[in-house]
């Protein structure tokens, strides 16, 4: 059924590129932009899809904004997770509606709205920050989303534990993760999936140690890189400019094993999968 745009909507106003503006629409309120403004009173009762105009003259595509939008959109106060980044993260835990997740630290919320859009509405994400001002910068990013409904919020050192049991999957995107690797296995399910998000390798590699100490195993690092395309009718390539590095992902899986059978277990360089293992 085609959804009527009402007061309090939110709407992506598309103009072209990377011209738009996420905006929650009020009756009374006028959206300004370097190509005119827009009156709120003529967006509502609109469907998603329509356009409206300006002032002057310029149209403007209603859109009905994704998570990535809310992403791209967010209030920012830390560094955060990246679209690309996030989208291997979910294909590699096996996120899905109705899992549990524990996440460290919250930072501005990026990565737990997308994380809640994909459990909600039955599954939950436990997200804990050491630093007050950031949860607050989270909690509005997550309110405006329409996600906080998914995720509990907690002030607090995750290497201290979590306060969960049972998660399917623990997210770490802290300057230290091999500090936290030990929580995030307490607070796993058998099988359960880590994934840990770090810039370096010297982070990457500390990780990898305590993952393999700890009782994980099948750990894989990996970094994404994506290519944007100009498309234009007999003349498409590769864009000039592209993200260059945000961070190495390292996944792994929580097993029960004892000292010796998990030092005699994963002891294979991470990241590598030869090509004849299909
Ligand atoms: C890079 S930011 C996370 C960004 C977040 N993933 C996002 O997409 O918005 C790292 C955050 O981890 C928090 N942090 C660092 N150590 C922590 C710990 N031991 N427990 C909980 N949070 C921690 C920091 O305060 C910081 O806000």
């Amino acid at each position: 059924m085609e959804e009527v745009i009402s007061e309090g909507d939110d709407v992506l106003l598309y103009l072209s590129g990377d011209k738009r503006w996420l905006v929650k629409v009020k009756v009374d309120k006028k959206v300004h932009t370097h190509a005119g403004y827009i009156e709120g009173s003529n967006i509502i009762g609109k469907r998603y899809g329509e356009a409206v105009k300006s002032n002057l003259g310029r149209n403007f595509w209603l859109l009905k904004p994704t998570v990535e939008d809310y992403v791209l959109k967010c209030e920012r106060k830390t560094q955060v997770v990246y679209p690309k980044d996030m989208g291997l993260i979910a294909a590699k835990t096996g996120l899905t509606s109705g899992s549990i997740v524990v996440e460290a630290g919250t930072g501005s919320g990026a990565l737990t709205m997308f994380l809640a859009n994909i459990v909600k509405p039955t599954g939950h994400v436990y997200s804990m920050e050491l630093k007050e001002e950031f949860l607050d910068v989270a909690r509005r990013n997550l309110k405006r989303s329409g996600l906080l409904d998914y995720v509990t919020l907690s002030l607090g050192d995750a290497s201290q534990g979590f306060g969960v049991i049972d998660a399917d999957v623990a997210v770490i995107d802290v300057g230290d993760p091999w500090r936290l690797v030990e929580s995030a296995w307490r607070a796993l399910k058998g099988a359960g999936k880590i994934v840990s998000i770090s810039p370096t390798m010297n982070q990457v590699e500390k990780t990898y140690e305590a993952l393999l100490r700890t009782g994980f195993v099948d750990v894989e690092c990996v970094e994404v890189l994506v290519r944007s395309m100009q498309v234009k009718s007999g003349a498409t390539r590769p864009s000039t400019r592209m993200i260059g590095h945000t961070a190495y992902l390292t996944f792994a899986r929580k097993v029960f094993g004892d000292e010796k059978t998990l030092k005699e277990g994963d002891t294979e360089s991470i990241g590598v999968v030869s090509d004849e293992e299909g």
